[in-house]
């Protein structure tokens, strides 16, 4: 077997068990989600560190909606304070943020905060940060379809056009390389609708650890894990 004996350039995390960690613990989920921010400002700052070239977070889903108002509300807050506090933060690691998702569907004071990230951040050079919000992978496929539809229906594209890498090109995630390294929180043996599309060759590795316990150590040995795997895409080892 021939290890890859790479740095994931391109890393996708689905931050999971929130509620799990805070319900062992006796305490209300939202208290998981709050501490779950913490994961998140140490993963980010040490992924920029080993210079991984995207970091991408599965926030909220499209299906998360289902969940209590009170829930959704929290995560909400949670979101627009970490955008507002986090700003100064991602200026001095250099970090370009971005977002993938129905954008439009978020909160408008969430959105506001989102746009003033992404645009005081749009020339930084350093690490990519995207945040997966309102996303769904099958109604991110489901947008590119339609969009793709109307440039053919408006005269802009033939039919014969299509093809993997100009579909690609109307994903929410056109702009970006596919993720080399999918992490799972939380132990769930599932994608749960995340980069449908983008994941069909990525490398993944799952943990039992909950998001808000999920610390620096555990992340080099994800990446460890990922420099050991030999990647085929279907082809034959070298
Ligand atoms: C992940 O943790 C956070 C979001 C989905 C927003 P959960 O809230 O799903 O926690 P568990 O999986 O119920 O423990
Ligand atoms: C996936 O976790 C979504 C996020 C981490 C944002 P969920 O907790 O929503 O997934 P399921 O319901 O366990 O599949
Ligand atoms: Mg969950």
């Amino acid at each position: 077997m021939s290890e890859n004996g790479q740095t994931p350039s391109h890393i996708a995390i689905i931050m999971d068990g929130n509620g799990r960690w805070a319900r062992k613990r006796g305490w209300a989920r939202i208290r998981g989600h709050k501490e779950g921010v913490e994961s998140v400002r140490e993963i980010t700052r040490e992924c920029a560190k080993r210079h991984v070239k995207q970091l991408t977070l599965y926030a909220f889903s499209q299906e998360n909606w289902k969940r209590p108002q009170r829930e959704v509300n929290l995560l909400m807050k949670l979101l627009k304070d970490f955008l507002i506090k986090e700003r100064d933060e991602i200026e001095e690691n250099n970090i370009r943020l971005t977002a993938i998702g129905r954008i439009s569907g978020l909160p408008e004071d969430v959105q506001r905060e989102l746009a003033i990230g992404i645009e005081e951040s749009k020339n930084n050079t350093g690490m990519i940060l995207c945040l997966a919000l309102n996303y769904g992978g099958r109604s991110e496929i489901v947008d590119a379809a339609k969009n793709i539809a109307r440039t053919i229906k408006a005269g802009e594209m033939d039919l014969n056009e299509i093809s993997e890498e100009t579909f690609k090109k109307f994903l929410y995630t056109s702009e970006m390389t596919d993720p080399d390294l999918l992490i799972r929180t939380g132990g769930e043996m599932r994608v749960s609708n995340f980069l449908l599309w983008e994941i069909s060759y990525t490398e993944l590795w799952v943990t039992p650890i909950c998001w808000p316990d999920f610390r620096k150590r555990h992340l080099e040995e994800a990446i460890k894990e990922y420099a050991r795997r030999e990647r085929r895409f279907g082809g034959l080892r070298e």
